[in-house]
C-alpha cells in the first residue's frame, strides 16, 4: 500500500525499558515470552527500508530527556506506555516530546490524560451525551455520586489502570457490601478512587480508528459466552493474560462479527458514537474504543485507548488486516507514520 510521503523519514521507537526487563526475565524462568512490539516494529518497518533506531526510556528522566533531545530522527513511534513500568507515566512521556518539540506517532499528552483517568473521560462524555455506563467515583473520604446509578449488578475499577488490571472475576457485584469490598481493596493496592460503573449485558466489542481525519476499522467481537460458567462475562485480567493456563478461556476467541457489519443502521450509530468520543477527547492518529452492546442493540463506551497495543496479533492489527482494502501489519505501521509525518506541528509561541 502506497504512502502519501514522498521520502521515508527516519524513525526512533521509544518504549519502556522495562518491558526488555520483564522479558529478560520470564526467559531466563524458562517461560515462553512473545516478540516485544518494539522488535515487531522494528523488523516490519526495516523490512520496508526504513532506517530505524530504538530508544528504551529508563528513569532517571534528566537522563532520558537529554536521549530525546538528542535524536535526531524525523519522527518519534512514540509506544512507550509507561516509564519503569508505571502507566501514569504515559501522558508526561508525550508532555516531555511535546516541549521538545518532537514530532511523534499517536495522541498527544491531553488526550493520553484524559482518555487514561477515566473518571475524567466519563466526566467529558456526560457533557458530549455519549452513552456510557452510568457511574459513581469513590475516593478514600471522598464521593462523587450519580443518582442515576440505583442498581446492581454494577462493575468495581480502579480509575486509571489499563489492561484489566484490578478489574477479575470479583470486579462485577451485586450487593453493596462487596461493592465496598472491592472499593476498598482498589484504594489500598492502587492507591486511586474506583470507578463504579452499572454493569451492562452485552456483546463485548472493540472499534478501531485510524488517521486525521479517521476512518473506522471493522469491528472485532470477543465472544466471552464461552467463559466458564460462574465467571462474570468481562475481559477481565485472568481472561485477558492467563488464557495460555486455561484451555476453556482460549475457547473465547475474536472475530470480525459479521452480523453487525451487514446493519447498516446499526454500524452507523456506532460510527457516529466512536468518532464523537474520539473528538470530545482530542485524540489523533489511531485508537481503539472499547464498547458493550446490549441485546436491543445499544452501544455504550467502556472506555478509549489511545495509542492501543500495537502487537500484530492485538485487535487493532486484526481490525486492520480485516479493513476493506486490507491493511498488513506493515501497511498498518506505514500508515501511522504517514498520518503523523503529515500532521501539522504546534506553532511555536515566541522564541526557541
Ligand atoms: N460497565 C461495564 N459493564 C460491563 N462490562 C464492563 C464494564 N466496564 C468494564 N467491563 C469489562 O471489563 C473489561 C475491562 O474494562 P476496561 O474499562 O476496558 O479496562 P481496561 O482499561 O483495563 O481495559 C471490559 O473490556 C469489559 O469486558
Ligand atoms: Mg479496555
Amino acid at each position: 500500500m502506497p504512502t502519501k510521503l514522498d521520502t521515508k523519514p527516519t524513525i526512533t521507537i521509544l518504549y519502556d525499558a522495562e518491558e526488555d526487563r520483564v522479558r529478560e526475565q520470564a526467559l531466563a524462568r524458562g517461560e515462553k515470552f512473545p516478540a516485544l512490539v518494539c522488535n515487531q516494529i522494528e523488523e516490519s518497518l526495516t523490512k520496508r527500508g526504513y532506517t530505524i533506531k530504538k530508544l528504551a526510556a529508563n528513569p532517571p528522566v534528566k537522563k532520558l530527556v537529554r536521549q530525546i533531545e538528542d535524536d535526531n530522527s524525523d519522527l518519534i513511534f512514540n509506544i512507550c506506555e509507561s516509564l519503569g513500568g508505571d502507566g501514569s507515566e504515559e501522558r508526561r512521556i508525550a508532555s516531555v516530546l511535546e516541549l521538545l518539540d518532537k514530532r511523534f506517532t499517536g495522541s498527544g499528552s491531553l488526550a493520553l490524560t484524559l482518555a487514561t483517568d477515566k473518571s475524567l473521560a466519563k466526566k467529558l462524555f456526560d457533557f458530549h451525551q455519549i452513552r456510557s455506563p452510568d457511574f459513581a467515583i469513590i475516593a478514600p473520604g471522598h464521593v462523587e455520586g450519580n443518582p442515576k446509578l440505583n442498581s446492581f449488578p454494577v462493575i468495581v475499577k480502579p480509575i486509571a489502570t489499563d489492561a484489566s488490571i484490578g478489574i477479575n472475576a470479583k470486579s462485577v457485584v451485586d450487593n453493596f457490601q462487596d461493592m465496598m469490598e472491592r472499593v476498598f481493596s482498589i484504594h489500598q493496592e492502587f492507591q486511586c478512587p474506583a470507578l463504579v460503573e452499572q454493569y451492562i449485558d452485552g456483546r463485548e466489542i472493540y472499534i478501531g480508528l485510524l488517521g486525521n481525519p479517521p476512518t473506522m476499522l471493522p469491528p472485532i467481537e470477543w465472544d466471552l459466552s464461552k467463559l466458564p460458567d460462574g465467571m462474570p462475562r468481562i475481559a477481565g485480567s485472568e481472561v485477558k493474560w492467563d488464557d495460555w493456563k486455561n484451555p476453556e478461556l482460549k475457547a473465547a476467541k475474536e472475530f470480525v462479527p459479521e452480523d453487525l457489519l451487514a446493519n447498516e443502521p446499526l454500524m452507523s450509530k456506532i460510527r457516529d458514537i466512536v468518532l464523537y468520543t474520539w473528538k470530545s477527547l482530542q485524540i489523533r492518529d489511531y485508537a481503539r474504543f472499547d464498547l458493550r452492546l446490549t441485546a436491543e442493540g445499544e452501544p455504550y463506551v467502556i472506555e478509549v485507548n489511545p495509542n492501543p497495543w500495537l502487537d500484530r496479533s492485538a485487535e487493532f492489527a486484526m481490525a486492520a488486516r480485516k479493513a476493506k482494502p486490507e491493511m498488513s501489519y506493515g501497511d498498518l505501521l506505514e500508515k501511522i507514520v504517514e498520518v503523523a509525518m503529515l500532521r501539522p506541528m504546534r506553532e511555536k509561541n515566541g522564541k526557541s
